[in-house]
């Protein structure tokens, strides 16, 4: 009985997820979806913690379990109320390497126990007698051995993005650095190969006792070296995990931050394999998905190449470039100057950029948005896929604002539309219209496809000084003929 409602408890957990993700796919139904999606999550926790039974018996390490349930969910709550909406992005990613090492400590767990109960041979048997638990193939060492390193990867950077988002870790890279990479890469891969064949397989004979269908099982020896060449694989992952994701800088963290996001799906999905728990598969299949499937459009939007990204071989010279370059003078204009150009406009495109959500502007730009259409003024947004910290950022910051949704142009869309625009109005963006990504090619965001404001008539920038943004680059916008500067905090402004 109590199976049949542990079933029912994980289909309601898949649904949820399906329909909660469908949800956050709009910002008007996002919140509710959420909320529908951790109710499905609660009900598979707790259905899991009470319901489910093994050879007749279920869990009873209540202490350990509620413990650490009590534990993450306060350390959960209190960080995601006392988070600045400016640092979410590292809080996002911190959790995501949470996840990841998860995943990595369920197969190492899993792998403990069944390599425990391999050397628990028995004391008179012959030498080759071993009491075993369970079955071990090929297949199932894969899964296990699987979920550690894409968990290890997914937690090493993780930790290694949440330090560069917060600005306590530098990109660091030197030369052939792509090559060391590609021979981690390739010697992880094989060392894995090596390690699934080199696993001794058994079969469960006579309810407890199994031998080695091989016969290598003489002593237990090889036990020995199987855990520690299990270690080293770990070990292999998170330097890799570290090295892949240390040289990213410049424009294209959020390449690298869907992908790991992806990977702690994939390693949660191994976990639920593992285990043959439904909900936690399909959680795992969904993230890992959705994760996959924004990454490509990242690429896509970044105009790089996911083996690139692989190898942490692209932006790893935006600390070098820029700012050495003598870009000549620019102009400046006075707030009663930037709003007499606008209200006299037929059309003002807005480009939002990180600095808006600094400044917190998104309700006043709103504001200002309303006080131009009342003056008959046709007012838009341009949204660059990677404006802000984190995808989605300035469409999340727009929607609590309430500006209308269909007031947001994708890029495509808006370059456009700059061609009859009359005023571009850059609220706090800065790579996103850099120019440098089409002329320049020694820059480090170079290829990246931008916001092509220059099209239009006028362009008033407005940032607190002329200080770069995340890709640590000069921005030739900022000096030409059409473009004003208009300095001071977005709000205040
Ligand atoms: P940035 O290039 O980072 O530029 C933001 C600009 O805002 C800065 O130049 C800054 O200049 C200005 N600013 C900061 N606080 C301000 C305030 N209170 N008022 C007015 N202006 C303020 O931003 P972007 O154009 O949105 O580009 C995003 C960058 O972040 C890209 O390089 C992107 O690749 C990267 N990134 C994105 C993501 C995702 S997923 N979106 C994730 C990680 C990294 P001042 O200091 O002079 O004011």
């Amino acid at each position: 009985m109590s199976f049949n409602i542990l079933t029912l408890c994980y289909l309601i957990g898949s649904l949820t997820f399906i329909i909660g993700l469908k949800m956050l796919s709009h910002p008007e139904t996002a919140r509710k979806g959420n909320l529908v999606a951790a109710f499905g999550m609660t009900i598979a926790i707790f259905g899991t913690i009470f319901l489910y039974r093994e050879n007749g018996e279920g869990l009873h390490n209540y202490i350990w379990i509620f413990g650490g349930l009590i534990v993450g969910t306060a350390v959960g709550f209190f960080v995601a109320k006392k988070v600045q909406m400016t640092a979410m992005p590292e809080m996002v990613s911190l959790f995501n390497g949470m996840g990841g090492a998860c995943a990595m400590l369920i197969s190492i767990m899993e792998f403990k126990h069944i390599f425990s109960n391999a050397m628990a041979f028995p004391k008179d048997g012959p030498a080759d007698f071993y009491i075993i638990y369970e079955h071990l193939s090929h297949l199932k060492m894969l899964i296990i051995v699987l979920g550690m390193v894409i968990g290890a990867v997914s937690f090493a950077g993780s930790m290694i993005a949440w330090g560069k988002l917060n600005g306590k870790v530098k990109d660091f890279s030197f030369p052939g650095q792509t090559y060391v990479n590609l021979v981690l890469l390739i010697g992880l891969i094989s060392y894995i190969a090596f390690y699934i064949f080199k696993t001794p397989v058994l079969t469960t004979e006579f309810g407890f006792a199994a031998t080695a269908t091989d016969g290598t099982l003489g002593s237990t020896g090889i036990w020995k070296e199987q855990i520690y060449l299990f270690y080293g694989i770990l070990a292999l992952a998170v330097v890799y995990g570290v090295m892949f994701v240390l040289p990213i800088g410049g424009a294209d963290m959020p390449v690298v931050i869907s992908l790991l996001n992806s990977f702690t799906g994939m390693a949660a999905a191994f976990g639920g394999f593992l285990y043959g728990n439904q909900v936690m598969l399909t959680g795992g299949i969904l993230v890992g998905a959705a994760g996959t499937l924004l990454t490509l459009l990242m690429c896509k939007a970044m105009n790089r190449s996911l083996k690139n990204v692989l190898l942490g071989s692209f932006g790893a010279t935006a600390a070098k470039a820029g700012g050495t370059k003598e870009q000549g003078n620019y102009k400046e204009i006075s707030l009663s100057d930037a709003s007499t150009i606008m209200a006299y406009a037929s059309k003002v495109m807005i480009v939002p950029g990180y600095g808006l959500a600094v400044a917190q502007a998104q309700h006043i730009c709103h504001e200002l948005e309303k006080l131009l259409e009342e003056k008959g003024v046709e007012v838009k947004y341009a949204i660059h896929p990677v404006a802000g910290r984190m995808p989605g950022h300035m469409n999340v910051l727009l929607a609590e604002a309430d500006v209308s949704y269909d007031k947001l142009l994708e890029m495509e869309d808006a370059n456009e539309e700059f061609k009859s625009t009359d005023v571009v109005l850059i609220l706090g963006a800065n790579d996103v219209v850099n120019p440098a990504a089409k002329n320049d090619p020694s820059s480090p965001i170079y290829g990246m496809p931008i916001l092509e404001v220059e099209t239009a008539k006028n362009v008033i920038v407005n940032k607190r000084s002329m200080k770069p943004g995340y890709a640590g680059i000069e921005n030739d916008l900022f000096f030409a003929p059409k473009t004003s500067m208009l300095f001071g905090d977005a709000k205040a402004a």
